[in-house]
């Protein structure tokens, strides 16, 4: 038995059920896909999945919501420019009246595509030839053929792109590719991989030359910049201020307080100070709530004060770029995930 002859018999006995594998449509396949570029397979993601296609069950529900909605689907998960180019991508094709494309080639002009992603969709659902290369097949091929450059490199993906194609099941180029994935998370895992059952062991450079746990060559990463948040919670009798972030930043199109930010801790009377200068509103001397938050390559301290005020919210011109939304509206808005955590423990929502 040949290479893909061995992983798809492997698949069929072993393969994770997940309900995107259930069908071939265009629009579940796109919307897993989208979902699980950097993210991992869980019962949270599969959640995440479910509730996003029972909200927007076709690619014209998707096109005609708000992106308010469609990050609120998305709230908690993180890298949230995907779900903005899931977006996109489907208004163009709604608003063009374009058929879904079917090539590799075409699906990759689309933002938010990449060929990882084109070469997932243009195989699962239309049969295409094409391998589907992200940081796991480049584990599994690494070892497997003993490849020792730098895997986060694209030069590297793109050798793996045409090396790939000639061990390339050409009749189920989908299944091959999925059965790569699940390979790479079931048994050719970073750490104590199960070599001892793996369909390939025979033929798998590494193996033989006692080498797995030296593959894949990864390049150190990059430098972690540590950022202080000092979020305040303003509110009166009936609303919280809230912002919607526009820069280009973490978070941007989400919802989150008026903000000081710092890039070093700061003490609670520089606080205080710093949030009179730029608001005019005097704050809680203690902070609420505090939360660490980890991002690729940053590391976000965050803290919360707390402001009730008496008076209008919309008279203060300080804050006149901010939204005041009625206590029972909070839960309609996406927040990025420290924000949900902060609403949870005031009870919010
Ligand atoms: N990761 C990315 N796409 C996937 C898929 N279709 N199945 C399992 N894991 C994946």
């Amino acid at each position: 038995m040949n290479f893909s002859k061995k992983i798809i018999t492997w698949y069929k006995r072993n393969h994770r059920k997940l309900p995107w594998r259930e069908t071939k449509k265009p629009y579940y396949i796109l919307v897993s896909e989208f979902m699980l570029q950097q993210t991992k397979v869980s019962k949270r993601t599969i959640k995440y999945y479910l509730n996003f296609i029972k909200k927007f069950s076709s690619l014209e529900k998707l096109a005609q919501a708000e992106e308010k909605d469609v990050l609120k689907k998305w709230e908690g998960l993180g890298y949230y420019s995907r779900a903005k180019y899931l977006h996109s991508f489907a208004k163009k094709l709604i608003n063009d009246k374009k058929y879904f494309p079917k090539k590799y080639q075409e699906l990759i002009k689309y933002k938010g595509i990449g060929p990882y992603t084109g070469a997932a969709i243009a195989s699962i659902c239309f049969n295409e030839v094409v391998p589907a290369i992200d940081g796991n097949a480049c584990r599994v091929f690494s070892r497997y053929f003993g490849v020792y450059d730098d895997i986060t490199c694209t030069t590297t993906k793109n050798m793996f792109q045409t090396t790939v194609l000639k061990v390339m099941d050409f009749k189920y180029p989908g299944i091959f590719n999925q059965a790569i994935m699940d390979l790479g998370s079931i048994l050719c895992t970073p750490k104590n991989p199960k070599c001892l059952l793996c369909p390939v062991k025979n033929s798998c450079f590494s193996i033989r030359n006692g080498t797995v746990g030296k593959l894949p060559v990864k390049k150190i990463k990059k430098f972690t910049k540590h950022r202080f948040f000092y979020y305040i919670f303003l509110y009166n009798h009936k609303n919280v201020c809230i912002n919607k972030r526009l820069t280009e930043d973490i978070w941007k199109g989400l919802y989150d307080f008026p903000l000081i930010e710092s890039n070093k801790n700061l003490s609670i009377h520089e606080i205080i100070n710093k949030i009179w200068k730029k608001f005019r509103i005097i704050v809680s001397n203690s902070f609420v709530y505090q939360i660490e938050h980890k991002l690729t390559h940053q590391i976000l301290s965050i803290r919360f004060l707390n402001c009730k005020i008496l008076q209008d919210l919309r008279k203060n011109i300080f804050l006149k770029n901010f939204f005041f939304v009625p206590y029972n509206k909070i839960g309609e808005y996406p927040f990025p995930r420290p924000i949900i955590l902060f609403l949870k423990h005031e009870k919010m929502i």
